[in-house]
Order: structure tokens, then C-alpha cells, then sequence
């Protein structure tokens, strides 16, 4: 049989890697799970089939290296993630990771003045933590103690769970990373959007990742008989909770480029005939430039008390996450689109709306961003898809790039133009 083409075995790959799942009949893997166990098994198998050295930090971040030409060579961090979220797509995360290998196995015969590392980060999504970025954060040397208290749905602290997995969370303390020699870092990802499909064009360059915050709401009213109090005497957290969520959409459509996300609901004691005394729920809040989500923020709050003092119910508030907005590095950015023209094709550059890895290694070295079309712009859903031509023309974008790139250009004293 002939070998498949690189492009092929990427989606092959693919296709087994979604074999790593928690649910049957599903993708779904999330952070320090079995399933994820088993995806850093196989990916680390292709990463040393490729001729990389590896390793897993003390993240659960799976870290594959290519040898620049000295011990102390600059290095160039080429990753994205291999953690989901629930019933996911096979290719938000993996994509980038499982294109890198191949690109690093290229790399090999092209004698670059750099080392490469692969991170195949743990916890982008952050799902099963209420804290997320974990993996990327320590590799930029950012990793907030205070995360490891974090506790799941089972309430299994982080720190538990990386113990569990065979890590040890007090060497989180420390900066994880060789990566003080990364002087830049570089991801591809399927767009999750649909600007590229509409505009017939398979590549695109990131020009900067909208900011985020996640909070925890908990609504506070008094459980009873659904049978006899009273409408005027209820204090039902759940409706409290119907009316922030409304609150909450109208504040985000009422400002452009904002969005807000209400994704995970929990009802106590959650009985038909119990009117819930306990409402607690997610918000997602996004907007490209952090001024503007600042003021949704405290919009959302000031709404949210609201509807707490006119219900009779109390409310907490509690921040589980911000990433500021960033913006991917100009030079990365000229280096991918000249790539992209030099491959013949048509150069789109486009803002993500969607949070990347890249957003917190941003602290560390610039970061610039290549997103591959994805069809009808469907993401976090199974139907998630990318064409093989399309990660064909990925790749030979990504290993003219890293013959352009001279890490010189980056040293701190050589800021962007
Ligand atoms: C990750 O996919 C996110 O943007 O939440
Ligand atoms: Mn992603
Ligand atoms: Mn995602």
C-alpha cells in the first residue's frame, strides 16, 4: 500500500485521536481524565515516531522536542490542546497538535537555527475546572497556586487530580518551562467561525483573541411545597435565575461585538414539586476589546443585583477566569501571510472570537496564529470539519514559515515595527 499523503495521515490521526473519549458515541476528554491518559499516549507515540524527545510537565501539558543546533538554541513553541469539550468535534485542539508533529517531522531535514517544542496543552477548555489555560499558563510561568483548590463536579481538587494522574502539583510552583529560550510561539487551529468558508479561502491569519471572564452565580432563595406558598411569597432561586439569564442575553445584544453565555445551569433540590431553593450558573462573557467586556461586566452586575433584591433571593458573584485580549504579533503575522501568498493563495486576516492557548503564552514570547476553514463555521458540535486540502495547504504554509522565521528578529530588544 503507498504511504498516505502527510495531509491524509494528519486526518487519520484525527480520526483515532477522537477514539479517546470518556462517553462512547461521543468525543469528549476532558482535563486529567482516563481519556486524556489515553490521548497523551498516543499523541506521544507519533511525537517519537516523528524523532521528537518527550515529556509531560507538571501541567499534564505533553511537550515534544526537536533539538535546535546547540544546547542553548532559541526555541520556537508550536502548540494548541488536546483536552474537549462535551460531545466536541475532533479537530478544535487537535488539529494544531497533530499538523505540528508532522511539521516537526519535516523540520528535521530543514537544518533551522532553531529548537522546535510541541505543547499539547491539557486544559484550554476548561471544563471540568472551574479555572481554565492551566497547561499554557505554566508554560509561560504564570500558573496561580490558588488554582490547584479549584474543585470539579465531584469535588476533586485540581491538586487531587494531578496527583491522581501521577504529576506533582507543587512543582507547579516553580516556572515549568525551558521555554525561557521560546522566542516565539505559533498555533493552528481550525477557525471555529464561518468568515473563511464565506469568503472561499482555506487560510487565514489571526490578528488578536478576544478577551475573556467566566463567573460562578449562585442564587440563594427558599426551598418549599410547590403545592401551598403562594406565588407573592416564593423566593424560587430558579426563576430569579430565568430573569438574570434574560438580563444577561439583552445586555450582551444591546452592545456590539459583545457575547455572553449562560452554558451550565444547576437546580436544587431539583424536584417537580419543589419549588429550588438553590440556582447556581455560568457565565461566558467575550468582547474583543477588554474596555467594552469591563463594561458589560459591570452592567451584568449591576442587573444581576437587581433582580436579586426584587425576587428576595441573595446572589454571589465569583470570578473563575479572565484572559485579557491579545494581539498576535505583527511580524508573525507579515511572516504567515507572506507564506500564504508565497503558496498562491488568497491572504484573509481575521480576529478569533474564540479563547486559543496563545492567549496566555502571550506573557511569555509573541504569538501569532494560523486558522484553517472550517465548514458552515460549526464548532464545539460533532459536526465540526476541515477539508484535507485544506490542511495540506496548512502545512506547506507552516514549513515555509518556519524557514522565514530568524529568531534574532524576536530578541527582546527588537520589538515589532
Ligand atoms: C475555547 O474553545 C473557548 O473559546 O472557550
Ligand atoms: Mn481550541
Ligand atoms: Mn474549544
Amino acid at each position: 500500500m503507498p504511504r498516505p499523503s502527510d495531509a491524509a495521515e494528519i486526518m487519520q490521526r484525527l480520526g483515532e485521536l477522537a477514539a479517546c473519549t470518556e462517553t462512547r458515541g461521543e468525543i469528549t476528554r476532558l482535563f486529567l481524565t482516563p481519556a486524556h491518559a489515553q490521548a497523551i499516549s498516543l499523541v506521544c507515540g507519533w511525537m517519537q515516531q516523528a524523532g521528537l524527545s518527550t515529556r509531560l510537565d507538571a501541567s499534564g501539558t505533553l511537550v515534544g522536542i526537536l533539538p535546535g543546533p546547540s544546547q542553548d538554541a532559541p526555541v520556537l513553541l508550536i502548540g494548541s490542546h488536546i483536552d474537549t469539550v462535551r460531545n466536541a468535534g475532533r479537530y478544535d485542539g487537535c488539529l494544531g497538535i497533530i499538523t505540528a508533529i508532522t511539521l516537526a517531522a519535516r523540520a528535521r531535514t530543514l537544518s533551522l537555527p532553531y529548537a522546535i517544542e510541541i505543547r499539547a496543552f491539557g486544559d484550554e477548555e476548561g471544563v471540568r475546572f472551574p479555572v481554565t489555560l492551566t497547561g499554557a499558563h505554566a508554560t509561560a510561568g504564570n500558573f496561580n497556586q490558588t488554582w490547584l483548590a479549584a474543585r470539579d463536579h465531584n469535588d476533586i481538587t485540581l491538586a487531587t487530580a494531578l496527583a491522581n494522574f501521577g504529576l506533582n502539583p507543587q512543582a507547579l510552583a516553580e516556572n515549568t518551562c525551558a521555554a525561557h529560550r521560546a522566542f516565539a510561539y505559533l498555533e493552528i487551529h481550525i477557525e471555529q467561525g464561518p468568515v473563511l468558508e464565506a469568503a472561499n479561502i482555506p487560510l487565514g491569519v489571526v490578528t488578536a483573541i478576544s478577551g475573556a471572564a467566566r463567573f460562578e452565580v449562585t442564587v440563594t432563595g427558599r426551598a418549599g411545597h410547590a403545592g401551598t406558598v403562594p406565588m407573592s411569597q416564593r423566593q424560587d432561586a430558579l426563576t430569579a435565575a430565568a430573569a438574570m439569564i434574560l438580563a444577561i442575553r439583552d445586555i450582551a445584544r444591546a452592545r456590539p461585538n459583545v457575547v455572553a453565555t449562560v452554558g451550565r445551569l444547576t437546580v436544587a433540590p431539583d424536584a417537580t414539586n419543589v419549588i429550588p431553593g438553590t440556582c447556581q450558573f455560568t457565565i461566558d462573557l467575550r468582547a474583543p476589546e477588554d474596555a467594552l467586556r469591563h463594561q458589560a461586566e459591570h452592567a451584568i452586575t449591576a442587573a444581576l443585583h437587581a433582580v436579586a433584591h426584587a425576587d428576595n433571593v441573595a446572589l454571589a458573584l465569583r470570578q473563575t477566569h479572565e484572559a485579557a485580549a491579545v494581539t498576535c504579533d505583527p511580524r508573525l503575522q507579515t511572516i504567515l501571510a507572506a507564506a500564504i501568498e508565497k503558496s498562491g493563495l488568497p491572504i484573509r486576516h481575521l480576529p478569533s472570537g474564540a479563547g486559543h492557548d496563545a492567549m496566555a503564552i502571550a506573557s511569555l514570547c509573541p504569538v501569532g496564529m494560523l486558522f484553517v476553514r472550517c465548514a458552515g463555521g460549526v464548532s464545539h458540535h460533532p459536526d465540526e470539519s476541515v477539508m484535507e486540502s485544506d490542511v495540506e495547504a496548512a502545512l506547506h504554509v507552516m514549513t515555509q514559515t518556519l524557514q522565514s522565521l530568524t529568531p534574532t528578529d524576536f530578541a527582546p530588544g527588537n520589538p515589532p515595527a
